[in-house]
């Protein structure tokens, strides 16, 4: 069955169109990937999703229900981790948790016991009398989890809950996406990361100017572009470099200078490695390092966006 069924989506801001027709069925069990550089959109669908911005035109249904029309059905069964923390600071974790879990309509001791819950969960239970204030970001993060889980929603949305963390907190998330997975819950992740989108999700949706630009598996957007790799050469200046030079190479797709790095795109089984490296010499370009990948996420996003997932 389907959670969410999203048809033709718009979203408006002015003139500038921020979501754009799009159209999206997730089912129950998924952990879908919202993968998109800054400002692609992937926030303003949510908070449509959520019922916090209101959409131009189109149809969002949760569970079978049109969520315009079911506000408090949605509330019960959809769980939000926004991306901007959502937090009170003169509130202690637990008084935190409890007071978003009353919102999402739980009330008396089933409040209780699923605010501490919550708090296990996210493994601040020992931590529910602190103030937000003495937490570190990463705690933070996962007291804003436990925030949107106490009232144990079908429908988990998580947007960006890893940004500006250390390492161990984020592996404690993604840990955490994982468990409340297996526990029956559908998940909505929505990251820069790519290699977090490409560990935990089962499918993933590439989104760009508030368009679904691709939509599958890992392996499914991988053999999307098994015919291309993409060469990284680190130069010492990178400012006089004719990117349409190396543009006309042949087998060169597309050519993208970023910080010191040229990117070169090119046809998988054309031998252009030669030419691109005399390029360089013929123009006394220094060369400090090159590298070649084999498609991932981020050639996938490169190759259809003819952008970096974090420049943009
Ligand atoms: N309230 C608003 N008024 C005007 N423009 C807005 C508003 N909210 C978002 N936008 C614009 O809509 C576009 C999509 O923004 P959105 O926040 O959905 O992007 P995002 O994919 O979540 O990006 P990020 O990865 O930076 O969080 C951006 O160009 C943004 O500037
Ligand atoms: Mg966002």
């Amino acid at each position: 069955m389907n959670i969410l069924e999203i048809q033709d989506l718009t979203k408006k801001f002015g003139d500038f169109i921020a979501v754009d027709d799009m159209s999206l069925s997730i089912s129950e069990g998924e952990i879908f990937g919202f993968l998109g550089s800054n400002g692609a959109g992937k926030s303003t669908t949510i908070n449509m999703i959520t019922g916090l911005l209101r959409k131009n035109k189109g149809s969002i249904k949760i569970l079978g229900q049109e969520a315009s029309k079911h506000g408090e059905f949605i509330k019960k069964h959809i769980g939000l981790v926004p991306q901007e923390l959502a937090i009170y600071e003169d509130l202690s974790a637990y008084e935190n948790v409890k007071f978003f879990a009353g919102l999402y309509g739980l009330r008396g001791q089933e409040l209780e016991k699923r605010t501490v819950e919550a708090l296990e969960f996210v493994g601040l239970a020992d931590k529910r009398k602190s103030y937000p204030k003495t937490f570190s970001g990463g705690m933070k993060r996962r007291l804003n989890i436990a925030c949107a889980i106490a009232h144990q929603p079908k429908l988990i949305i998580m947007d960006e809950p890893t940004v500006g963390i250390d390492p161990q907190s984020r592996q404690y998330i993604l840990a955490s996406v994982r468990k409340l997975n297996e526990m029956g819950c559908t998940i909505i992740y929505t990251s820069h990361y790519m290699e977090e989108v490409e560990e935990i999700c089962t499918r993933i949706a590439i989104i760009d100017h508030g368009k679904i630009i691709a939509e599958g598996t890992k392996e499914q957007l991988k053999s999307l572009i098994t015919d291309s790799k993409v060469i990284f050469i680190e130069v010492k200046s990178p400012d006089t470099v004719d990117v349409q030079a190396i543009h006309g190479i042949q087998g060169v797709a597309n050519v993208k200078v970023v910080e010191n790095t040229v990117q070169i795109h090119s046809e998988l089984g054309v031998n252009n490695l030669n030419q691109i490296i005399a390029y360089f010499i013929n123009h006394h370009i220094e060369i400090r390092s090159l590298d070649e990948k084999e498609p991932n996420l981020e050639t996938v996003f490169l190759t259809l966006t003819g952008r970096n997932l974090r420049d943009s």
